[in-house]
């Protein structure tokens, strides 16, 4: 797909999402300004897709204002509170007097303790200066795109895959590349169909494992297979440290010509700190830090206080999350294989579950508010992942066990009446 043909094919999407959602009450046409003859804001600020799974969070609380009772399986954000040590750790942070600009590049102490993490949990050796302590996994991946892609670059990515990557790319006049993945393939990059893809332009390869939103993993053998190719590999480890079966691998195992974007929003319960960073190639790290101290100065102090306390002192917390997680997965999988869905590879890590809903309807985006509407449960519409995800929906374990059941429940009621 040239670079033309992808931007009209994302104006095509946004109004035929801004079409549907004009008649659904409650969301106030987001997505009104996409397009080319939309109104004063930036082109790059009308051509960027909302994310989609806001429409259902968005059209949920109206129904909760109206005095809906609805079971939000759509958000992918821990339901559990940040744990007490990390807490803890900020306080005496602030207490401290902690509060000021960091070194662009982040706390030292911040950055050793991840040298150590990524020893420890993968034996691999890095140096901290190779890290950039960030505000989040976004902001780590946006600085990673504009620091490696130049306009008309291309960037492979899996489809489905998290519905940011292609609008970052799209946002810095790079091409997204999509590589459809499969059920039947446990939705792994399949090597050969990379190399379809490659081109003068490919300077890189994303992957995500576990991912968003299949929640499966990518093999070993599979990642030494990409870490063999030409173009850098970005690696996005932000759900490592959720994994119910097998092991997770760092890409930095298999070749130092890599980035590694993760955070502490997942794994630690953090979302709301804002906390992330980058492991890059040492020829990238002062590009990156030009960036930070551009865009960002450095990400909060108090935040990265808390996130060394959550490195050295919330492994428990962390197993203790791990394990209730892992409960509410083997749940959910088990309750939707007795309500007919046919899981052709079980999520291993992560909070989600893809489920094929091709049986029920072609269109995700209509099957999501109608599950909303009538049952009274928030999912997220496959299509939100990319073309290859129509016909499927994302639902998010991150929410208590009772929750979960009562909304399987409903799901199950709605089936039945439908
Ligand atoms: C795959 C993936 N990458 C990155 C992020 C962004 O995380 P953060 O809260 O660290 O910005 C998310 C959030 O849902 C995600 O699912």
């Amino acid at each position: 797909m040239t670079k033309g043909e992808a931007q009209r094919r994302r104006w095509t999407f946004c109004e035929a999402v801004n079409n549907r959602s004009a008649g659904i009450p409650g969301l106030v046409g987001q997505i009104k300004e996409c397009g080319p003859f939309a109104g004063g804001a930036a082109e790059r600020a009308r051509n960027i897709p909302p994310f989609i799974v806001m429409d259902v969070l968005e059209r949920a609380q109206a129904l909760e204002r109206e005095g809906r009772h609805i079971i939000h399986l759509e958000v992918g954000e821990p339901d559990f509170p940040t744990p007490e040590c990390i807490c803890e750790a900020a306080e005496k942070a602030i207490r401290e007097g902690h509060t000021h600009y960091t070194h662009s590049l982040g706390l030292i102490e911040l950055r050793e303790g991840i040298c150590q993490h990524y020893f420890e949990k993968y034996g691999v050796r890095l140096s901290p200066d190779r890290i950039i302590i960030t505000s989040g996994t976004s902001p780590a991946l946006f600085m990673i795109f504009a620091a490696l892609l130049d306009t008309n670059d291309e960037i492979i990515l899996s489809d489905p895959h998290y519905p940011c990557y292609p609008n970052f790319a799209d946002f810095l006049k790079a091409i997204p590349v999509s590589v459809n993945v499969h059920e039947e393939d446990g939705f792994q990059f399949e090597v050969h169909a990379i190399e379809r893809k490659l081109s003068p332009n490919t300077k890189a390869i994303l992957i995500n494992s576990p991912a968003n939103p299949t929640g499966t993993l990518l093999s070993p053998e599979r990642m030494s297979q990409l870490a063999e190719m030409k173009p850098y590999l970005v690696s996005d480890e932000i759900y490592h440290g959720l994994v119910y079966e097998e092991k997770e691998h760092s890409i930095l195992e298999f070749t130092e010509r890599a980035f590694v974007l993760n955070g502490f929003s997942k794994a630690y319960a953090m979302t709301g700190w804002r906390l992330g960073y980058i492991i890059a190639p040492l020829e990238f790290v002062r590009p990156l830090q030009k960036i930070q101290q551009n865009f960002f100065i450095s990400a909060g102090s108090v935040s990265q206080w808390a996130g060394l306390a959550a490195l050295s002192k919330a492994g428990a917390d962390v197993e203790r999350m791990r394990s209730i997680y892992n409960q509410r997965r083997k749940y959910v999988i088990s309750r939707l294989k007795g309500l007919g869905f046919h899981l052709k590879t079980e999520p291993a890590g992560a909070f989600y579950v893809f489920i094929n809903v091709k049986h029920l309807s072609r269109d995700s985006y209509a099957l999501a508010f109608e599950i909303l509407e009538k049952a009274g449960v928030g999912v997220s519409p496959g299509i939100d992942f990319g073309d290859n995800g129509e016909g499927y929906i994302r639902i998010s374990y991150a929410n208590s066990l009772e929750n979960i059941k009562e909304g399987l429940d409903r799901i199950e009621a709605f089936l039945k009446n439908r």
